[in-house]
């Protein structure tokens, strides 16, 4: 395939902007600048017609939309199933026996599995059936704890086909991750694997789910049989899930929901130590899944889409999932690590299997660039026609390498904004409009509206920086609740400015007219490590259960690769010294408690926190000494020389 040379970039001052070429504007289904007037002259209008258009209800809706601040609903009365949308529809058609996932192995030596939209149809009925013979009825949560294998779609959409609420648990995360997740959501059963790969060794995933079953009210485990290796059944408890599908008949009606029933929730962090469930209902979710899918990546049929995100995250579930299975589009997903056995891994599989769209994080991409550029010269990766990015803010020389090296110049970088509480991507440029900018995610998608607001809520100029905020009417895939904890939804979201407008926690730049947003990062105590969300109190708390710690404090530092790493300044109880083993240890009670994405970069021991005379930790000294930042005025503080002391331990003075 030819390199296309035809973008029109300005490389002055070293400032790039790239925009669609022809051949790439009369592929995508949406190439015309009018689409975003358009919507925004009626975006109730607008969503109705993508609902209606793009997904099958079996009773239509009576009110389009629906807004009670800081609650809204859409398309009120609509009936509709979301695993229905996913595969039967496709089933009336020539995709019927089109590949729907294609799994890749970790192993390199152990074949890969393709599941057709048939093959997935029957898989799906009869999981639905097993759930439904362990009385899993509507409305039930189910608990899903497995690595990247068709089994985890399959369990999504079988949960869907009943209208059991399915809450996913990421792997990697301990066994105690996931009993907390379990309790707050009381699920009934919890679907998990015996073991996966990673990095050719095997990790017993059913040993951290018998951790997370324990004081729960999980009646029965299912145990996919993955890696082969040796588990401990429960009598009683436990089930082989080979064993109920050889006897789960094929055939299992989808219950058709209520657009504003439950479909899913996932656990995210916040500000506390304790993670919030939240809550994304079905006609709105599906809508925008699906759309965002289509116009985003510009599906079409003949793609490979290839989501790297685990389905742990929101953007496993979206883009790894339900919103290419609602276009009847391919999806490719794979087990391990991105690095084995070699660095081209990721490539080989790029090559092998023809991937065309390829969406990752800009820590993923960091990496990447790192190994250097022999490791993607050994593959065609002529495949591809587009990328995307998600997770944080992506620098310009990743961008840039990304956009060269493995797009080979014809490729858009499509850079989505969104959170696991918008449920799909909100802001981004669309591939056949462009203008795509390093580090500018660009704009709002059609039929949404977002401003930038300083601290007393007036929207900030351009060229200005400030807080990302989202207005009425919020995009149909919206957090409809925090699980169980109202308070929480309405304080987190719906009081910094009124409940009248959806507050991100995020900082951003006004970039231009046009509408093109640069985005900053996080403003609250919500860290991005290596893209993974993270709160520091879920760390401090994990610090603190162990028995040396007495105080702590976490606060999150810049990475070169990463993003952000926390870094932990703690205070040893009366009478423990300070040794290499004992950080060591108390590395591993973070691992334990949280999973190896937690795991702190440093742990400082110190005998004191700077304070407040009140008591309270100063965090924004903590944060300028991690930074490397002037730490400014330390009069107020109760304990001035903690400063001098920590700045020497820190050795940060970068
Ligand atoms: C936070 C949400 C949404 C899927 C993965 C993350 C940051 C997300 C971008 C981007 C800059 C980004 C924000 C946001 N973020 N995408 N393209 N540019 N920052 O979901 O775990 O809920 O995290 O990720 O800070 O608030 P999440």
């Amino acid at each position: 395939m030819a390199k296309l040379t035809k973008w029109v970039k300005e490389d002055t001052d070293n400032k790039f902007v790239f925009w669609p070429t022809e051949e790439m504007k009369k592929r995508a289904w949406i190439s015309e600048e009018s689409i975003y007037k358009e919507a925004a002259k009626d975006p109730v209008a607008f969503w109705a017609v993508r609902a209606k258009e793009g997904l099958e209800w079996f009773s239509p809706w009576t009110e389009t939309y629906q807004w009670n601040p800081p609650y809204y609903k859409w398309f009120v009365n609509g009936k509709i199933n979301a695993s229905y949308n996913a595969l039967d529809r496709h089933m009336k058609t020539g995709r019927r026996n089109k590949p729907a996932i294609i799994w890749e192995p970790e192993p390199v030596n152990e074949p890969k599995r393709v599941l057709t939209f048939n093959d997935l149809y029957c898989e799906v009925n009869k999981f639905a059936n097993v759930l439904k013979s362990l009385g899993v009825k509507k409305g039930d949560r189910v608990g899903i704890y497995l690595p990247m294998i068709p089994e985890v779609q399959i369990a999504m959409l079988a949960c869907s086909r009943i209208g059991a609420v399915h809450s996913v648990v990421f792997s990697a995360f301990s066994g105690e991750s996931l009993k907390s997740r379990m309790q707050d959501a009381q699920a009934k059963v919890l679907v998990t694997a015996d073991g996966y790969y990673r990095r050719g060794k095997i990790i017993n995933l059913k040993a951290n789910a018998d951790i997370g079953a324990n004081d729960t009210s999980i009646e029965k485990i299912i145990v996919v049989k993955r890696a082969g290796n040796e588990v401990k059944l429960m009598e009683g408890r436990d089930l082989w899930w080979h064993k109920l599908m050889s006897k789960a008949p094929l055939d299992c009606k989808p219950e058709p929901m209520d657009s504003e029933d439950m479909l899913f929730t996932l656990y995210t962090s916040g500000t506390t130590g304790k993670p919030k469930g939240i809550v994304h209902h079905t006609g709105g979710y599906l809508t925008v899944a699906l759309w965002t899918s289509k116009w985003d990546f510009d599906l079409h049929d003949e793609d490979v889409f290839w989501c790297t995100a685990d389905i742990g995250w929101i953007t496993g579930h979206t883009y790894a999932c339900y919103g290419p299975l609602l276009n009847g589009a391919t999806i490719l997903i794979y087990e391990g690590s991105l690095d084995y056995p070699q660095r081209d891994r990721l490539w080989e599989i790029v090559e092998k299997h023809g991937v065309t769209i390829f969406y990752t994080a800009p820590t993923a991409i960091r990496m990447i660039l790192g190994w250097g550029e022999e490791w993607l010269e050994k593959h065609d990766l002529t495949s591809l026609r587009l990328l995307g990015t998600v997770g944080e803010p992506i620098n310009q020389d990743a961008w840039l390498w990304y956009f060269r090296h493995v797009g080979g110049e014809r490729c858009p970088v499509i850079d989505t904004w969104w959170q696991t509480e918008t449920g799909a991507t909100l802001i981004n440029s669309l591939p056949g409009i462009g203008p795509f900018i390093p580090t500018v995610a660009g704009r709002s998608f059609p039929g949404t509206t977002h401003d930038i607001l300083d601290e007393v809520g007036s929207p900030v100029k351009i060229g200005e920086g400030g807080y990302l905020v989202q207005k009425s009417p919020f995009a149909p895939g919206m957090i409809r609740d925090v699980y169980k904890d109202p308070e929480r939804y309405k304080s987190q979201y719906w009081s910094i400015y009124g409940d009248k407008t959806y507050y991100t926690s995020d900082g951003a730049i006004k970039w231009d007219e046009m509408g093109n947003i640069r985005l900053t990062g996080r403003v609250d105590d919500v860290m991005k490590v290596a893209g993974h969300r993270l709160s520091t109190a879920e760390v401090e708390n994990a610090l603190t259960q162990h028995d040396s710690v007495a105080e702590c404090a976490v606060v999150a530092a810049p990475h070169d690769i990463k993003g952000e790493v926390p870094i932990a300044f703690v205070v040893l109880k009366q009478g423990t010294t300070s040794s290499a083993d004992l950080v060591s240890k108390l590395v591993k009670q973070v691992v334990k408690v949280i999973g190896p994405t937690a795991k702190p970069e440093e742990i400082v021991i110190t005998d004191s926190l700077p304070k407040t005379r009140s008591g309270k930790i100063m965090r924004r000294i903590l944060k300028a000494l991690v930074k490397g930042e002037t730490v400014g005025d330390t009069t107020t503080l109760m304990n001035p020389e903690t400063v001098e002391d920590l700045k020497e331990k820190v050795g940060y003075t970068r």
